[in-house]
């Protein structure tokens, strides 16, 4: 048996520590022979390997970013795409794929695996932890502790000189990383996409936090759009993904913010900070189980197959369930943690 695997979409902390997982228990328990993709989908797409064994894997799982390399390369885009995906593997001896990615790279896991035949098992990820049929995606916990530790740090500076910081995280559809920092480091406002937010509102928070001798900190999801639509964006392009790319809301509010109640503002932009470097203990523990599960799903021939932690479990899903609608944060979330606004 032979087992390609490919990594797709933002690379994420724990990438390579499912690749190690996968390695190690496919060579050792079930004598398989692996082949690494490079830079997910293109890998496949025009045979691009790279070799993975355990001499290939050692010392990996501590590392950030990816062994294998990630593009946003989809073959569904492209002429004659699953044709030559499917001649490369059988060049190749590939038997079946492991494919580590978010919502793009499993969507098309899926119709490879639904329509084409093609047996791909998914693994979930992404430092947004908006992918559904899993509890958590590895990833998140490090990019919520790296903002945490953000929001530490601007806590000390706003207070030395009666600032407001405002803090722009990552997510663009879902405000999970707002939330979970913004709440771990006491933030006194958070907003995130999910929830149109009231300027005014932001401002009198952020007014009657001074009122109270504290420095305020926003924290706002880079999705995050006002309810009166009165937001003049810096920039409004597609990304890679082809999703529509509104940048600047943590320095369109900062200004909002100045205008209105006459404090001084300044931002801080996260960005890719939230996704390089080590991964944290748990994304180190659930990225592990994921890949020792995945090689399962291979051995057991059970494909179109995703691996998700469901409480403590590691279950088996369709892959279509997870790519199907987004995860995100539902109001009673949101308002749970309302309290501490202001
Ligand atoms: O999907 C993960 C993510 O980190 C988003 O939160 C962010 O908007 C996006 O990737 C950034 O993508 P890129 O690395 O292409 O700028």
């Amino acid at each position: 048996m032979k087992v390609g695997v490919l990594t797709g979409g933002g690379d994420c902390p724990g990438l390579n520590a499912v690749i190690r997982a996968v390695v190690r228990k496919g060579v050792q328990e079930y004598g398989y022979d692996f082949t690494g993709f490079r830079d997910g989908w293109r890998g496949p797409l025009e045979g691009d390997t790279v070799p993975l064994d355990i001499p290939a894997v050692r010392g990996i799982l501590p590392r950030g970013g990816t062994v294998l390399g990630s593009s946003r390369t989809n073959p569904l885009q492209q002429q004659g795409g699953i044709r030559r995906i499917k001649e490369n593997l059988a060049a190749l001896g590939v038997d079946a794929l492991i494919t580590i990615g978010g919502e793009d790279t499993l969507g098309v896991a899926t119709r490879l695996a639904d329509e084409y035949g093609v047996p791909c098992v998914g693994v979930p990820k992404t430092i947004d932890n908006d992918l559904s049929a899993t509890d958590y995606t590895f990833g998140f916990d490090t990019a919520v502790g790296i903002a945490t530790e953000a929001i530490d740090r601007l806590h000390t500076t706003a207070e030395s000189h009666m600032r407001v910081l405002v803090v722009e995280v990552m997510g663009r559809h879902a405000g999970w990383i707002a939330l979970h920092s913004g709440l771990a480091g006491g933030a006194n406002v958070i907003l995130i996409p999910e929830q149109r937010f009231d300027v005014e509102q932001v401002c009198s928070w952020v007014t009657s936090r001074f009122r109270a001798s504290y420095a305020p900190i926003v924290v706002v999801a880079e999705g995050a759009v006002p309810k009166d639509g009165d937001m003049v964006l810096k920039d409004e392009s597609l990304d890679s993904y082809g999703h529509v790319r509104l940048s600047g809301v943590g320095e369109w509010l900062a200004k909002q913010i100045e205008k209105r109640t006459g404090k001084e503002a300044r931002t801080t932009v996260l960005g890719h900070v939230q996704r390089g470097g080590t991964p944290s203990a748990f994304d180190r523990w659930l990225a592990t189980r994921f890949g020792l599960h995945a090689i399962d799903c291979v051995r057991d021939g059970d494909f179109g197959k995703m691996v998700a932690l469901r409480g403590t479990d590691i279950v088996r899903v369709p892959i279509a369930e997870a790519t199907a609608r987004l995860k995100t944060v539902d109001p009673a979330r949101y308002e749970e943690v309302g309290v501490f606004f202001g």
